[in-house]
């Protein structure tokens, strides 16, 4: 059965960011199993609306934090953000269309959705959010 594995490499060393991170985990999984299960449309779009939903709640309080700190990447990571949401509903739509899923692409997909953006984006806010914790706020280079 396809699985999204965390491994340590995921941490980011945020608690706020790794709490949120793990859950969506948590739900890109039980998306797996609703695909796999064989149980029809309903369960598979639940679960594709669950992962939107804690999606869009957990880029707003990445966001919120890129503005406490005036993160200096903030306009790129927000981007991203925008993007990576829009492929989440172009997933949906093609779902709810109905069609045969090639689940071993779809599943793919969406590691790689998940996997990248923390590596190469949260990776970065997470630092600069750890080198501000408990200090006053340090001047980013630009
Ligand atoms: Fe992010």
């Amino acid at each position: 059965m396809t699985q999204f594995s965390w491994t340590d490499d995921l941490c980011t060393g945020s608690s706020l960011i790794d709490g949120d991170h793990r859950k969506l985990v948590d739900l890109v999984n039980t998306f797996f199993q609703s695909m796999q299960s064989g149980e029809g449309n309903g369960r598979v779009s639940k679960a594709m609306n669950d992962l939107i939903a804690y999606t869009r709640e957990h880029f707003a309080r990445e966001e919120v934090e890129m503005e406490r700190i005036q993160y200096v990447a903030a306009p790129a990571h927000r981007a991203e953000h925008t993007k990576l949401l829009k492929q989440l509903v172009e997933l949906k739509k093609m779902l709810d269309a109905g069609g045969r899923m090639n689940i071993p692409a779809v599943a793919d997909f969406l590691s790689r959705w998940l996997r990248d953006h923390i590596l190469r984006t949260d990776m970065k806010l997470a630092g600069v959010l750890k080198r501000q914790r408990g200090s006053t706020p340090v001047p980013q280079l630009h």
